[in-house]
C-alpha cells in the first residue's frame, strides 16, 4: 500500500513557468479538485450566473476574480446528446459579457458570440438543442473587444456534452476520480496580488504569456489518480500559450478524443501540443504505481518577432503543469485500452467544395512594433467589424478552407461545425489532428473541409477567429452567414 500526503512535498516555484519577480514561496503542495460539475441532464435546464469574486491563488492575498456561479471560472457543464438544455445566464457583473458555447454545433443566434451581448442586471436564456456527437467542449465569454480581459477573470469553464456510453466504450468515467478535466491556463499576478491585465507590448504583439500555470483555476496542486488507466480531458483555456505536453517518464498518452467527438481507436502519442482552444482526451496508464509529471516545452511560439521580444519568450526547457500521485487504496476501474472508441476519423473529399482561402494577417513595418495594435491584426486584410459580414456560407454544403499564417502560429477557430484536417503544409495532418476538430494551431498553411449544417443569420453569424485572445479582440476575426 502506497499512501502519500500531499503538503510541502514539491516547492512550489517548480510551477513558474517566467522570469518575473513574482514568488510564490514554499506554498503547501494541494490536492487537485475539479470544477463543480452541474449535470443537466435530468432537470434539461442550468443557471449560470456571471459574479465578482475574491479567489486565495497564492499566499494569502485574494485575488479580484470572475466566475460563473463560484468566484473563479465556472462548473463543469454536462449536457445530453439528443436533447435541449435550456440554459439561463445572469450577469450580476457591471459590464456587458457574452457566452459562447466553443465546439457546440448550434444555430447563430443562441452560438453566445458578440452578437448576442447580455448586459448587467439582464438574463440570456437560449435552448440548446444537441444533436452532434459527446465531446468536450467549453463555454467562455466572447464579447466585442473585451474577449481577452474577461476570460483571464475567469468566464470559462467546460461543457461535457454526454450520449451515456463511456462505460460500454471502457472509458473511465467517474468525474474527478478516473476522468479528470483539466483546464490549463497560465497568468501574472500583480505585487497587489490581482492578475496582471495590462498587456505588454509583447503580450499586445504575440498573445498574453503567463507566468504561473494555472490547473481548474489552482497554483501548485497535485493531482490523485488510481492505479490503472486515468482519463485526461484536456483544455487550453490560456489566451496564448501552447503546451507542447509531455509525461516525464516518457510514458505514453493515449488519445481517445480531439475537439468533435471520440477517435475509432486510440492513437499512442508521446507529445501532445495543445493550443489555445483546443481540447484533447488522452488516457494515461497509471498501473505500475509510480509517480509522473506532465510537462511542457516552453511555449514555441516565438514567431519572426520573438528575437525582439526576448525574455520567457524564448526559454527551453520544460517546466510542470501538474504533477500525478498514484493512491493505491483508489479502486481501480478501467485497466485495458479500449481498442473500438466508436467514434469516427474523417475522410472526406474536397473535390466539389467551395474554396476559399483566409490569410491570417500581421503586416509587416516598423510602426507596427511601437504604435496601437488594433489595426495590426485581421483576416485577408479585414480587421473585424460588427456590421460586416464577411462571407456567406451555403448551408449544408461543402467547404475546403486553406488557412495560411507565416508570421507566427495562429489557433484558428470556426463557429458552428466541426471540420476535417486535410493536410498541414502539404502533407496528411499529425495524427493529433486527424480527428474531428473545431480548432486548428496553424504553422504555415492548413487545408480544412468544414460543412455547416445549422443556420447563422446575419443578425447572429458564426465568426471565425484566431483563438489568440489578444488577436482575435484586436481583429483578427470575421464573421459569415449560413443560409
Ligand atoms: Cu472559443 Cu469564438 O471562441
Ligand atoms: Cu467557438
Ligand atoms: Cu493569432
Amino acid at each position: 500500500m502506497k499512501r502519500r500526503t500531499f503538503l510541502g512535498s514539491l516547492s512550489a516555484s517548480a510551477f513558474l513557468v517566467g522570469t518575473s519577480s513574482f514568488s510564490l514561496g514554499q506554498a503547501a503542495v494541494k490536492r487537485l479538485t475539479m470544477q463543480p460539475l452541474l449535470d443537466a441532464r435530468s432537470a434539461g435546464q442550468v443557471r449560470l450566473e456571471a459574479l465578482k469574486g475574491q479567489t486565495g491563488f497564492v499566499g494569502s492575498s485574494g485575488t479580484n476574480t470572475w466566475g460563473f456561479n463560484q468566484p473563479f471560472l465556472g462548473p463543469t457543464l454536462r449536457m445530453p446528446t439528443g436533447r435541449s438544455t435550456q440554459v439561463d445566464v445572469y450577469n450580476s457583473l457591471d459590464e456587458t459579457i457574452s457566452v459562447h458555447w466553443h465546439g457546440l454545433l448550434v444555430p447563430g443566434v443562441v452560438d453566445g458570440g458578440p452578437h448576442q451581448p447580455i448586459a448587467p442586471g439582464k438574463t440570456w436564456s437560449p435552448e440548446l438543442a444537441i444533436t452532434q456527437p459527446a465531446a468536450t467542449a467549453w463555454y467562455h465569454s466572447h464579447a466585442h473587444g473585451a474577449t481577452a480581459r474577461q476570460v483571464q477573470l475567469g468566464l470559462a469553464g467546460v461543457l461535457q456534452i454526454d450520449d451515456g456510453q463511456d462505460d460500454a466504450r471502457g472509458l473511465p468515467s467517474e468525474y474527478g476520480v478516473d476522468d479528470l478535466t483539466l483546464v490549463l491556463q497560465d497568468r501574472r499576478f500583480t505585487r497587489g496580488g490581482d492578475f496582471d491585465l495590462s498587456p505588454s507590448m509583447p503580450d499586445r504583439m504575440m498573445g498574453f504569456l503567463g507566468d504561473t500555470i494555472l490547473i481548474n483555476g489552482q497554483v501548485g496542486s497535485s493531482a490523485v489518480v488510481p492505479k490503472g488507466l486515468v482519463r485526461l480531458r484536456l483544455l487550453n483555456g490560456s489566451n496564448a500559450r501552447i503546451y507542447t505536453l509531455a509525461l516525464s517518464d516518457d510514458r505514453p498518452m493515449h488519445l481517445v478524443a480531439t475537439d468533435s467527438g471520440y477517435l475509432d481507436k486510440p492513437i499512442q502519442l508521446s507529445k501532445l501540443l495543445i493550443s489555445p482552444g483546443e481540447r484533447f482526451e488522452v488516457l494515461v496508464d497509471f498501473s505500475n504505481e509510480r509517480d509522473v509529471t506532465l510537462t511542457s516545452e516552453h511555449n514555441p511560439n516565438i514567431g519572426m518577432m520573438g528575437g525582439m521580444m526576448g525574455g520567457q519568450r524564448q526559454q527551453s526547457g520544460r517546466f510542470t503543469v501538474l504533477p500525478f500521485t498514484v493512491d493505491t487504496t483508489l479502486p481501480v476501474r478501467i485497466t485495458k485500452l479500449p481498442d473500438d472508441l466508436g467514434g469516427t476519423r474523417p475522410n472526406g473529399n474536397a473535390a466539389n467544395a467551395n474554396w476559399r482561402r483566409l490569410s491570417l494577417d500581421m503586416p509587416m513595418g516598423m510602426g507596427m512594433m511601437f504604435g496601437r495594435s488594433d489595426s495590426m491584426f485581421s483576416i485577408n486584410g479585414d480587421a473585424f467589424a460588427m456590421d460586416r459580414i464577411n462571407f456567406r456560407v451555403t448551408q449544408g454544403a461543402f467547404e475546403r478552407w486553406t488557412v495560411s499564417a507565416d508570421m507566427m502560429m495562429h489557433p484558428f477557430h470556426v463557429h458552428g461545425a466541426k471540420f476535417q484536417v486535410l493536410s498541414e503544409n502539404g502533407r496528411a495532418p499529425r495524427p493529433q489532428n486527424t480527428g474531428w476538430k473545431d480548432t486548428v494551431l496553424v504553422n504555415g498553411a492548413v487545408d480544412l473541409l468544414i460543412r455547416f449544417d445549422q443556420p447563422a443569420p446575419a443578425n447572429a453569424p458564426y465568426m471565425y477567429h484566431c483563438h489568440i485572445l489578444e488577436h482575435e479582440d484586436a481583429g483578427m476575426m470575421g464573421q459569415f452567414t449560413v443560409g
